[in-house]
């Protein structure tokens, strides 16, 4: 049977654009797969502790030989490895922080990477719904300077994952930021997050890796 994990990572409770398209491909992808599950989790409002010693030198430790401390840490770690391993379909929003990932999403790649994922996700279908602030793209002030995405793709190749989209919105700012304002770049968000919103559906109604 189908399942899809549903990740955010946005502060923004609303008005978020990667929850709108996150939310927005989990929708097309029930209408898509009937009988499909969803499992759900808010690394924001509920985000998960940093990896520490004992969670990660449990992973190398055969179970029989773990401290008391290196059991609890698995106990506490492996259904987020669980989760993700009984999904065939990942959806994330992630928004840019800092020109990067936000650490809670940085603090759950640290936990479901381990011995077990590692070159194992080759059938697993991620993908990822991005708002920034600002513009990155080819030709702009500050091109590059979104760093969150070859990161992301870097892991995920890592993992093992070959079935990696990204659906960007950006110039959230646009209306907001004393600095962009003047740029007068409105109708710029507008297009950029209509363009999101058809490439979420486009994604949402085309087939994942695992039938
Ligand atoms: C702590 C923090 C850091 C941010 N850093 C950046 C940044 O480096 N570049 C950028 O373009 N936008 C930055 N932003 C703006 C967000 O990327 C933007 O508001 C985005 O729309 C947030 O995603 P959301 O709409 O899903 O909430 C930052 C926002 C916060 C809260």
């Amino acid at each position: 049977m189908s399942h899809l994990l549903h990740l955010d990572a946005s502060l923004r409770t609303t008005e978020s654009r990667s929850r709108t398209l996150s939310a927005r491909f989990a929708d097309g992808w029930r209408a898509a797969h009937p009988g499909g599950t969803v499992t759900y989790r808010d690394l924001s409002a509920d985000p998960i502790p940093h990896l520490d010693e004992p969670a990660y030198s449990s992973l190398f430790v055969p179970a029989e030989e773990r401290s008391a401390e290196q059991h609890a840490a698995r106990a506490f770690g492996d259904p987020f490895i669980e989760e993700l391993r009984a999904a065939d379909t990942v959806v994330i929003g992630l928004p840019l922080q800092n020109f990067g990932p936000p650490s809670t999403f940085l603090a759950w790649l640290d936990r479901i990477t381990a011995p077990s994922t590692i070159g194992a996700l080759g059938d697993t279908r991620f993908v990822f719904a991005t708002a920034s602030g600002g513009a990155y793209g080819p030709g702009t002030p500050r091109e590059g300077w979104d760093h969150r995405e070859p990161l992301v793709r870097h892991v995920l190749e890592f993992l093992g994952a070959t079935d990696v989209s990204f659906v960007n919105v950006e110039l959230t700012l646009a209306r907001v930021s004393p600095q962009m304002i003047p740029l007068d770049l409105g109708a710029e968000e507008d297009r950029s997050f209509q363009a999101g919103l058809d490439a979420i559906d486009a994604l949402a109604a085309s087939g994942s890796l695992v039938a």
